[in-house]
């Protein structure tokens, strides 16, 4: 039996999407935990670029679940699996009955928020106004019964009752997504309970986290191992694969220590395409932060990395990292690091100093090295 997980050691963006892809024939199962449609995963199979928000990225090999701690915006989820439909991906998915889901009403005070005095930068998803109304909310399991509609009514008159929404404007973009979602729903804790390998799949990452990042700029809901819990409650987690960028990225507002404001940030954006998969929004780029991934490394009792972005940095005129000591230690660069490449010892010897002096920071072993966004640029490492 084997119960592993891939987690976002940064500010999400880490490139979790495809290293679950890769790693989820090996499982039974692939199930997401939590976050909204916040979340971008995007996975390239071929020529083909599939962005998701809410399906698990296991869904191209595997059987997907989300679990009940995860918030659905239901024409969101409608859209993404009409998309999928429509690419011929086979649909197999089961969503937690319990879901909170995402009303008008969240996505208007996120957007409202964010136009407003206290901004954090949010995905304007909805996400956040959700996990806060928890408690006085709707899951999909009352979307579909039909009691959803006094909970949304009392919302509207009290919490939300300045945004001027129409109850009517509510139900219209509920009502047609029902008969598409009720299919999937299931009770995910018994299913997830009942298989010998299942994959819990992370979204955002430890920088972020509500418990772990710096607050306010976080989002709502616990992207780390322990947040597994919050969707499916305790389970033994055997194998914990941390998943980190070669450099960082943070989309959003909120402190960012090794941020480069320079051309050299604006270099590795370009070269890496650090667009929001989301938003769109420019990601802002900077050196690794081996101090902060230790934290999250620690805090997630991390066994196994997975290094993605490798290739992006090849041909960088300067090269740092900033130690878990707080220095900026200077590194050897590379170049023609080639796609494709399938073993560690065919990378440039510098590439292979680089991972070894984030190893010796980190005390954990790197297991598997991303060269670049496709299935096959993924090496594993023995
Ligand atoms: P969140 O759940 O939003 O945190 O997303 P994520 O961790 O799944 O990552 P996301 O897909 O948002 O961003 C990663 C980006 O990097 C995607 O565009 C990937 O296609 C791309 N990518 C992943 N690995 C590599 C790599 O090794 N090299 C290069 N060049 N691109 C990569
Ligand atoms: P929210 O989750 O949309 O409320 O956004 C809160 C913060 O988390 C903002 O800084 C977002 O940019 C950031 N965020 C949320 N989801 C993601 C993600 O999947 N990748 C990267 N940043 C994210
Ligand atoms: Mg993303």
């Amino acid at each position: 039996m084997s119960r592993d997980c891939v987690i976002g050691l940064q500010w999400g963006d880490e490139g979790k999407g495809t290293i679950v892809d890769v790693l989820s024939s090996s499982y039974d199962i692939v199930a997401r935990y939590g976050g909204g449609c916040n979340a971008g995963h995007t996975v390239t199979i071929g020529n083909k670029k599939y962005k998701l928000n809410l399906v698990p990225s296991g869904i191209f090999q595997s059987t997907a679940v989300i679990g009940s701690n995860v918030v659905i915006h239901p024409s969101s989820l409608v859209k993404e699996i009409t998309q999928l439909r429509n690419d011929g991906i086979n649909i197999d998915l089961y969503i937690d009955y319990d879901c909170p889901v995402t009303a008008l009403y969240h996505v208007k005070r996120d957007e409202h928020d964010e136009k407003n005095a206290g901004r954090i930068g949010t995905t304007c998803r909805g996400v956040g106004p959700t996990y806060e109304n928890l408690r006085k909310g709707f899951t999909l399991k009352q979307l579909v019964d039909g009691t959803y509609m006094e909970i949304a009514e009392e919302n509207l008159k009290t919490r939300f009752n300045d945004l001027n929404i129409s109850f009517d404007a509510v139900v219209k973009e509920l009502d047609p997504t029902i008969e598409i979602i009720e299919p999937f729903l299931a009770n995910t804790k018994r299913i997830v309970r009942s298989y010998e390998n299942v994959l819990f799949e992370g979204a955002q990452g430890y920088n972020i986290g509500i418990y772990t990042g710096d607050r306010p700029f976080v989002t709502c809901s616990d992207p780390n191992v322990t947040g597994i819990a919050d969707s499916f409650g305790f389970l033994e987690i055997k194998k914990r694969i941390g998943v980190f960028k070669a450099y960082s990225t943070r989309v959003g507002d909120g402190p960012f220590p090794t941020e480069l404001n320079n051309d050299i940030g604006d270099w590795i954006r370009k070269k890496g395409n650090e667009y929001g998969t989301t938003t769109g929004r420019p990601r802002r780029c900077g050196w690794l932060d081996c101090q902060l991934l230790r934290e999250a490394v620690e805090y997630n009792a991390i066994t196994d990395l997975a290094i993605t972005h490798i290739d992006t940095l090849s041909d960088i005129s300067e090269l740092y990292i900033h130690t878990v000591n707080g220095q900026l230690k200077a590194m050897k660069t590379w170049s023609s690091l080639l796609p494709f490449m399938n073993s560690k010892d065919a990378l440039p010897a510098n590439a292979q100093s680089y991972l070894e002096e984030i190893e010796s920071q980190l005390t954990v072993p790197i297991t598997i090295i991303s060269t670049g966004p496709e299935r096959n640029e993924k090496i594993p490492v023995r």
